[in-house]
């Protein structure tokens, strides 16, 4: 049974919640404390303007319309993914809380077509047969009132109101000739995977094998995995450090994978004691970074460098220059991620990422760092085939580039803010299984 669900590895996403009277009980006691310790008159920000979600998906549109024209050799498709919530919160709603849009915009023979769809996920799925929101936010997760609704998901979840059981995977969207995307289902390595995986894997694009890891506010809090070409999940490697925290990215080089642990702190008692966020940046502990060979199947010969505090969501590129592992990285002083928690009047703009250079040096064990631009970044892309490689970073002053777009595509409809996009070229579009 198990295995006829499955196809090319990927088990199809059939979650199972149950809309009993169990169901409506628990939806009641949420009711009640949202009205007794939420303020609902707080508005959200992140919910406005150009961050509203579209409520709904957007078929393949083609031939959209377009002034100046595409080149011949642009084939592919650009495709950039938005949190997008479908159903409005309960109360809280952070940035980085939402369902996942993904909006693609198909490039072929000089003419341009527009989607959009929802990744399919079990989460949302099951928010769909209740027709809204069921699942626990990071926007909630602040104070007293945070703690409480860790336990409504809880008991949603022991009393199968909610069906937890496709928990971890990524998700594999296939790109249509036509440009459509779709959720095929969950990859989880014939269930080899069973923890978190980062939203930001390497792949080496030398030997064609990628490189992954997974966070968890339970030991090991930090878990190192190698996944290779023919697509095989070797054994888990966990990675010690103090304190769970939030580690969103990771770096690898030709011979080593570099781990950050900074000082955002998964911290529940603080949450529930100082009314903080559930992550807290603590400025008192210095940033970490550890180096590992990176075929290594424990953390014996990992080395670890201190640098000042800091927090970085994204690496740009690392490689090695002789004794040293040098990392491009976006920098991040003092963040507070309440900021970009739906109730906050702050801008997004007081988040000042800057582009740094950091070395660890594996002979001497010395690490130093300097900044490389003054202003913000961050969601860098690289040029895939120098991944781990030196590449050379060009800071270009975007003043002097021609003010003349090649061609100017017009959409349907708005795209609102959302994080990463790359662009599926022709031949891996081509390519997919
Ligand atoms: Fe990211």
């Amino acid at each position: 049974m198990e295995e006829e669900k499955k196809r090319n590895g990927i088990v199809s996403v059939e979650p199972k919640p149950s809309n009993s009277f169990t169901s409506k009980v628990i939806d009641l006691l949420e009711k009640l404390l949202v009205k007794l310790m939420y303020d609902t008159s707080l508005p959200h920000h992140y919910l406005t303007g150009n961050f509203a979600p579209l409520p709904d998906e957007t078929p393949p549109t083609k031939d959209l319309p377009l002034t100046g024209h595409l080149p011949d050799c642009l084939n592919g498709e650009f495709v950039r993914v938005g949190p997008n919530p479908k159903f409005s919160p309960v109360a809280g709603y952070h940035w980085f809380d939402g369902d996942g849009m993904i909006h693609g915009l198909r490039i072929k023979d000089g003419k341009a077509t527009y989607v959009s769809r929802f990744v399919k996920t079990s989460r949302l799925k099951q928010e769909e047969y209740f027709g809204g929101a069921k699942f626990m936010k990071i926007g909630d997760l602040k104070g007293l009132f945070g703690l409480l609704m860790v336990n409504m998901q809880m008991l949603r979840a022991k009393l199968k109101v909610l069906d937890l059981s496709f928990g971890n995977g990524t998700d594999a969207i296939k790109v249509f000739e036509d440009g459509d995307l779709q959720t095929l289902g969950l990859l989880d390595y014939d269930k080899r995977l069973g923890h978190s995986f980062t939203a930001h894997p390497k792949v080496d694009p030398f030997t064609g094998e990628m490189f992954t890891f997974g966070y968890s506010h339970t030991p090991p809090y930090i878990t190192y995995r190698v996944i290779s070409k023919d697509g095989f999940m070797h054994d888990p490697v966990p990675i010690t450090i103090a304190e769970p925290i939030m580690m969103h990215d990771f770096a690898i080089t030709e011979n080593y994978v570099i781990f950050m642990d900074l000082p955002l702190y998964f911290r529940p008692k603080e949450m529930v004691k100082n009314k903080t966020l559930i992550f807290t940046f603590d400025s008192t502990k210095k940033a970490r970074f550890g180096v590992l060979p990176r075929y290594a199947k424990d953390e014996k010969h990992i080395r670890w460098f201190e640098l000042p505090n800091c927090f970085i969501f994204h690496n740009a590129n690392a490689w090695e220059e002789e004794d040293e592992v040098v990392l491009i990285t976006c920098r991040l002083k003092n963040p507070d991620l309440d900021m970009v928690s739906g109730t906050v009047k702050e801008k997004l703009e007081n988040f000042s990422n800057e582009l740094y250079e950091m070395r660890f040096n594996m002979k001497s064990g010395e690490a130093s760092q300097k900044k490389l631009s003054a202003s913000a970044v961050d969601f860098p892309r690289v040029n895939e085939s120098y991944t781990g490689r030196k590449s050379f970073v060009h800071v270009i002053d975007a003043k002097t580039m021609s003010a003349d777009p090649v061609a100017v595509v017009e959409l349907p409809h708005r795209v609102p803010y959302g994080f990463h996009a790359f662009f599926v070229t022709e031949d891996q579009l081509q390519e997919q299984a």
